[in-house]
């Protein structure tokens, strides 16, 4: 079996002085993603000193990657279980590939039983042909019997990017005919197993190593290790319209990163959701205490916060809950404009974006 990459997103001009090694990166559509920031990101922590890093919510894992690639040590966390497989392949991971005969068993493998055919008995006709599901299971089968943990995230990593590419808008919210939206775009046409075989390429070649021991996890920012010297906070922000909901539009990767171990499904839900984990950063009632308690808790290493103006608390608030435990805090600001949601919504998206740091 051939591994193939596809010819790289990332626009190359658009890189802005950020380290070559971010051209590898597979992008991956992502909610408040900052991939289109970072060259502004990296000049403003570029002036501050620091070897070691947490990125609290890592999402997309496209700043861990900044922070990998700046040769820091990266310890990489989310409540999700999806985003933390993508930091595992890419951040955590230095040296594992994917062989081409891995592959060729990966794809050669067979569901075995009733259990192991989940995906096709629960997602029949919602978001993919049934002929995919099929491939899905099946391809978890040969997941499950890889022995490397490393090769298993860059197998899931390459199985959860092919599915956002062959989704329509890269979201699972509602449920459509598969056969529907082949308009002709070469991410739609493609079959999920056809993706897969390029995204393996695709991760195996952002594989790298920094010289330095990443890691990456899954869980709650208030049990992540304190220690390092800065702390990257990119929480869900309390929106003040719309709503932030990562389970409602990314149920199924969350899903399918652990083959919906230990995941629950809500009955009512069309399109097979997974009941949403509670965040303290998404609700008015909660988010000036939860911030507090983030600034409390990471106290001890610089704290480096990315806000926007379209949230609640506003940069006032957030700037003085941060002078509770910082002597010095700079705030640095940039316009931008998000593209998620319809035209009306994305017009409402230009926004002031902000890194708040607290230093000493
Ligand atoms: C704005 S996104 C991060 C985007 C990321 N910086 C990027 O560029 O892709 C916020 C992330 O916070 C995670 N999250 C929400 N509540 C959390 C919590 N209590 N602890 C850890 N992560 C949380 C979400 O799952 C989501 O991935």
């Amino acid at each position: 079996m051939k591994l193939l990459t596809e010819s790289h997103p990332f626009i190359l001009s658009a890189l802005g002085g950020l380290p070559d090694q971010m051209v590898k990166f597979p992008r991956f559509r992502y909610m408040g993603s900052k991939f289109k920031l970072l060259p502004w990101i990296h000049e403003v922590l570029s002036d501050i000193p620091f070897e070691s890093v947490t990125d609290a919510f890592s999402g997309s894992g496209v700043v861990s990657y900044l922070f990998k690639s700046m040769r820091k040590q990266v310890f990489s966390n989310d409540a999700l279980a999806f985003p933390s497989v993508l930091s595992t392949a890419t951040i955590a991971n230095n040296t594992t590939h994917l062989t081409e005969n891995d592959l060729e068993e990966l794809l050669g493998a067979k569901a075995r039983g009733k259990s192991e055919e989940f995906i096709r008995q629960t997602f029949q006709g919602i978001f993919y042909t049934n002929e995919e599901l099929v491939f899905l299971d099946d391809l978890w089968a040969g997941i499950r019997c890889m022995d490397a943990p490393m090769k298993q995230s860059i197998a899931i990593a390459a199985i959860l990017r092919s599915a956002v590419k062959r989704q329509p808008r890269g979201l699972f919210t509602v449920a459509g005919d598969p056969e529907r939206y082949k308009d002709g775009r070469r991410d739609l046409k493609l079959t999920l197993r056809e993706h897969f075989i390029e995204q393996v390429g695709c991760y195996n070649s952002a594989v790298f190593s920094n010289g330095k021991r990443n890691t990456s996890t899954s869980g709650d920012v208030f049990d992540v290790l304190v220690g390092n010297d800065l702390v990257y906070m990119d929480p869900p922000y309390v929106p003040l319209a719309d709503d932030n909901c990562y389970m409602k539009r990314y149920h199924f990767l969350e899903g399918l990163a652990c083959y919906w171990q230990d995941k629950e499904i809500m009955t009512t839900s069309k399109v097979r959701k997974i009941t949403k984990p509670f965040t303290p950063f998404a609700y008015r009632h909660t988010a000036l205490d939860a911030f507090d308690r983030l600034f409390r808790k990471f106290a001890d290493s610089t704290l480096v916060l990315s806000y926007s103006s379209n949230a609640y608390p506003d940069l006032g608030s957030l700037r003085k809950l941060m002078q509770r435990y910082k002597s010095s805090v700079d705030v640095f600001e940039k316009t931008h404009r998000y593209h998620f949601g319809n035209h009306e919504a994305s017009k409402r998206n230009l926004v002031q974006e902000y890194l708040i740091i607290g230093t000493s």
